[in-house]
């Protein structure tokens, strides 16, 4: 009888529970969908370059079971080339990446950089490593220094940076052995770079600027590519596939930006067509600046300073209709999942660098208060946040596999990146050293790395969402600098926006 009697009760609050469930319904989606500590993926994602650090670490360096590592670098060419990243999961410094991060590192800060709170000093910190680096492999006339280490050594050993014994040779560029991708790429990432150290330390931005002058000069005036110069070092790693006719647009771009000086806007619309500026337009990353270049001309055009440059907004336009889900583009597919998918290995870097794009294009949009047409639909800059914000959230977890690709964020996260720091034990836990094949055992073992890279960001899952989580898949499995400097701006944004 009593529980007859509580019965109407029971009903009346399951109707109530009912109701309550069916409103909180969509906010539970849209808190799922948004649910993610952006805060804590931006700090964990600038804290990653300080894994990737060679050289003399610094007392602040955070990440403590890296210890110093490549001292000599350089000595064989008599210069200094301490410093600097390691591109990914192996000990070589490729300076072609190496300056792209440094310069999409400096764009993160440049458009979202005051979305940082207190993280800003720490990507300020990263984007200095890099260009304290270039700035010594600037350091003659004349000539960059392009990589250091010899790739066929160290890709035939397992070893930590700190135990490297595989050859350090120092490779460069000169008026005999051009390399206008290479150059012009540093010559981006130092005049990028000036800007986010303008206020903030005015001697040091002016040094940059200076550099990034003549390392440009150097890079138009000895035209080639640097696979050609340097084939069997850079190759197949960084071989420059897609020629250097973009970073030469590239780097006067980001010099136009920097200094505002007229001779940059006007090698940009003379050479705009020689240079090839609407080719490929929705391809960008290290190789490829074409969605790049016409995305951060067009800023121009969008504030109504430069019609000039209108052709690089209609290339800008195209890039972004072409990328969105449900239109079919050859380039350009979305796993069954949702993740922008492009062939060819190592995919988040696609999708951080597309997505970053998605987001600056989408705020140029705002304040001119425009939309992109695309044929029956209309790209309007909330779609394109929102388009930019599901790569993001899909990388943090809401996936088919509800796996974060960012190492030390969420439940689940890989365990076995393909990195050789990460994977041997630390110096700390063994300070003997493990020489070029004993590693070996370490990267074949089932056993998850002892040494958590926080904030790396894998290659990613394949095209049907699938991730192997196993160190020899280094597609799948390797973190690069390259797919983390976007994703600093992309968290600085969400991180202050949702
Ligand atoms: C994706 O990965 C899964 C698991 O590793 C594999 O079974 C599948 O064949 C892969 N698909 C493609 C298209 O590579």
């Amino acid at each position: 009888m009593a529980r007859n009697a509580q019965l109407p009760l029971s009903l009346s609050a399951l109707r109530i529970l009912a109701v309550l469930l069916l409103l909180l319904h969509p906010l539970r989606r849209v808190s799922g969908a948004g649910g993610h500590d952006y805060r804590d993926a931006l700090r964990k994602s600038i804290l990653f370059f300080e894994g990737q650090r060679s050289g003399k670490l610094p007392p602040d360096q955070r990440l403590r079971w890296r210890r110093d590592s490549a001292l000599r670098d350089g000595a064989t060419a008599g210069v200094d080339l301490t410093g600097g990243y390691y591109d990914a999961g192996d000990n070589i410094k490729f300076g072609f990446p190496m300056a792209f991060t440094a310069t999409m590192l400096s764009w993160s800060i440049i458009d979202f950089g005051r979305s940082m709170g207190p993280e800003v000093r720490n990507a300020v910190k990263a984007v200095r490593w890099a260009t304290d680096y270039l700035l010594k492999a600037t350091a003659i006339p004349g000539v960059v220094f392009v990589q250091v280490g010899d790739p066929l050594s160290d890709h035939n050993c397992w070893e930590r940076p700190e135990d490297m014994d595989t050859l350090r040779t120092a490779y460069k560029i000169d008026g005999a052995h051009p390399g206008s991708d290479v150059a012009g790429e540093t010559a981006a990432a130092l005049a990028a770079a000036s800007i986010v150290f303008r206020s903030r330390d005015p001697a040091y931005s002016r040094m940059l600027l200076n550099r990034a002058v003549r390392v440009f000069q150097f890079a138009d005036r000895y035209r080639g590519a640097y696979s050609n110069s340097l084939h069997r070092a850079v190759c197949p790693f960084y071989c420059d596939v897609n020629g250097y006719q973009d970073e030469l647009l590239w780097g006067a771009a980001w010099l136009h930006k920097a200094s505002r000086r007229r001779q940059y806007r006007e090698y940009i619309v003379r050479n705009e067509v020689v240079l090839r500026a609407g080719d490929t337009i929705n391809e960008f990353g290290w190789d490829n600046k074409h969605a790049g270049i016409n995305v951060l001309v067009s800023k121009e055009v969008l504030m109504g300073r430069a019609e000039y440059f209108e052709s690089f907004k209609q290339n800008a336009d195209g890039f972004i209709c072409s990328i969105l889900p449900g239109i079919s583009h050859p380039q350009v597919q979305y796993s069954p999942g949702g993740l922008i998918f492009k062939a060819g290995g190592s995919n988040m870097q696609h999708v951080t660098s597309l997505s970053f794009l998605l987001l600056a294009y989408s705020n140029y949009l705002s304040h001119a208060n425009k939309v992109v047409p695309c044929g029956e639909t209309t790209a309007t800059p909330a779609l394109l946040k929102r388009l930019a914000k599901r790569q993001v959230d899909y990388i943090l977890g809401d996936n088919p596999l509800g796996m974060s690709y960012m190492v030390g964020y969420g439940a689940r996260y890989p365990q076995r990146i393909h990195h050789r720091a990460s994977s041997l034990p630390s110096v700390g836990a063994h300070p003997a050293h493990i020489g070029c094949k004993a590693g070996s055992r370490y990267f074949l073992s089932p056993n998850p790395n002892p040494n958590v890279l926080v904030g790396a960001v894998v290659g990613g899952p394949n095209v049907t969402d699938a991730f192997p989580d196993s160190r020899p898949y280094f597609q799948e499995s390797e973190p690069t600098t390259y797919i983390n400097a976007p994703l600093v701006g992309l968290l600085g944004f969400f991180s202050a926006h949702y």
